[in-house]
């Protein structure tokens, strides 16, 4: 099939290079010269394992231009997958989406399946055939079909090659059969089709239940920290339970990233927006926004400020194999640190130049962790990079001027940190 694909983000771009491995011709579509030309060159505007080999086994069949009109006129299928980043309000801002479905409407030559890969509010696909039908520039067929991503950063190419589910939510037979033969190269993979309005809500519900679940043991964690008991061993004892699974039960300093802070303000907003009330969601979203200040918190019993004091902090991305930085815990905290007067020092092996454009003078980036630790009066772990998780206490007691460490994503062994004379804390042991 000849497939067009406008926005070479995470979803995009992966979605593009996923389809061409399995045997479809796809042009991928952006407004950024300069990432195009490096795509051109076999270069990933993303940091994504994998994702580059891909793109240069299938280089006979991946295109990549800025020239909308030569990739949508001819294609079969356009899939959308430009961002939807949030409004002030909390609702999802869709000013890119329906800038593409304009492009499409003004290109299109031949009858073809516009597909909506991006996370829109529910009925957003209906106003995307409106939008299209009202403003078609020549007299052609067109279905849209959503078809939402569940790939998660850092496994993108995994999680789209050998994908959980496939969800096709379509209103005709066109699109149904055109996603059929797209996909036809995913064989292991479930195909679940339905309407367009659930598979818009499955993609929503999905995100947030999975932010509910961290939000609920991030409280049962808390809860741990009090009565005594190790949210370890708590989650290890609820996950045996099939129905409960032992997947997003880790607890720590909240989740971050593109996804869960957007969709479940997002679902939130529409629930108010059509006067329903989604309880479970706002607490998840109320409890994540508290969580991230956690370490902070506890670090306040040893130094009521860090006037003066050097503050060593060992990660920057909002999770490991990543070098996004979205709703970060580490964006938070760092500029309280900052503002209390503290020298901070920063090690992250793929977030630092990304946070160096957002604090370019005020921290100090180093090559290494011991670089990081050393004189350092107190030491915060933000993100669990294999390199934190290989620490051991003698790393710290080594180098550090007051061995004070808090583990924001209970990384390090609990064990040999606790019986140490390392002054250790993590989250709920
Ligand atoms: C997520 C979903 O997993 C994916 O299916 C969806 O399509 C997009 O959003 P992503 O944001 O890339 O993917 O990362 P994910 O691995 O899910 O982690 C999100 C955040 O939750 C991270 O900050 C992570 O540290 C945190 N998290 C995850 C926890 O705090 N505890 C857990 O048990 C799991």
């Amino acid at each position: 099939m000849k497939v067009a694909v406008a926005g070479t983000g995470y979803v995009g771009l992966v979605t593009g290079v996923c389809l061409a491995e399995n045997g479809n011709e796809v042009t991928c579509v952006d407004i950024d010269e300069n990432k195009i030309a490096r795509m051109e060159q076999g270069i990933s505007p993303i940091y994504e394992p994998g994702l580059e080999e891909l793109m240069h086994k299938n280089k006979e069949r991946l295109h990549y231009t800025t020239d909308y009109q030569s990739a949508y006129e001819d294609a079969d299928v356009i899939f959308i997958g430009v961002g939807t980043p949030e409004k002030k309000d909390g609702s999802a801002n869709l000013t890119y989406v329906y800038r593409v479905v304009e492009q499409i409407a003004e290109t299109v030559r031949k009858d073809c399946v516009v597909v909506v890969k991006s996370t829109v509010p529910i009925g957003t696909n209906d106003k995307v055939e409106n939008l299209l039908k009202n403003n078609l520039k020549h007299p052609v067929n067109i279905s849209v079909a959503s078809n939402p991503e569940f790939l998660a950063q850092g496994t993108a190419i995994r999680d789209t090659l050998h994908a959980s589910r496939i969800v096709l939510g379509v209103e005709d037979k066109l699109a149904e059969d055109t996603l059929r033969t797209v996909y036809a190269g995913f064989k292991d993979v479930p195909l679940l089709i339905t309407n367009r309005k659930s598979a818009e809500m499955i993609k929503y519900a999905s995100n947030d239940f999975l932010a509910l679940k961290i939000s609920y043991i991030n409280e049962i964690a808390n809860l741990c920290e009090i009565v005594g008991a190790n949210i370890d061993d708590v989650a290890k004892g609820m996950g045996y339970d099939a129905r409960i699974g032992d997947r997003f039960l880790h607890a720590g300093i909240g989740y971050g990233g593109s996804c869960f802070p957007k969709d479940t303000k997002a679902l939130n907003w529409l629930a108010s927006y059509n006067d329903a009330e989604l309880k479970t969601i706002k607490a998840a979203i109320e409890i994540n926004e508290q969580q991230k200040l956690k370490l902070l918190k506890k670090s306040r019993k040893y130094y009521p400020d860090f006037t003066g004091l050097t503050v060593a902090v060992l990660g920057l991305t909002f999770k490991p194999g990543t070098d996004d930085l979205r709703e970060a815990p580490s964006l938070v905290n760092i500029p309280i640190i900052l503002e209390d007067n503290a020298k901070v020092k920063a090690w992250d092996p793929v977030g630092q130049e990304n946070f160096r454009r957002k604090f370019p003078d005020d921290i100090t980036y180093c090559d290494s962790i011991a670089e990081t630790l050393k004189d350092a009066d107190i030491c915060f772990i933000f993100t669990e990079w294999p390199e934190v998780r290989a620490l051991t206490p003698e790393d710290f007691l080594t180098s550090m001027k007051k061995p004070i460490v808090l583990d924001g994503r209970n990384c390090l062994d609990y064990e040999s940190f606790h019986s140490s004379d390392v002054i250790y804390e993590s989250i709920g042991r």
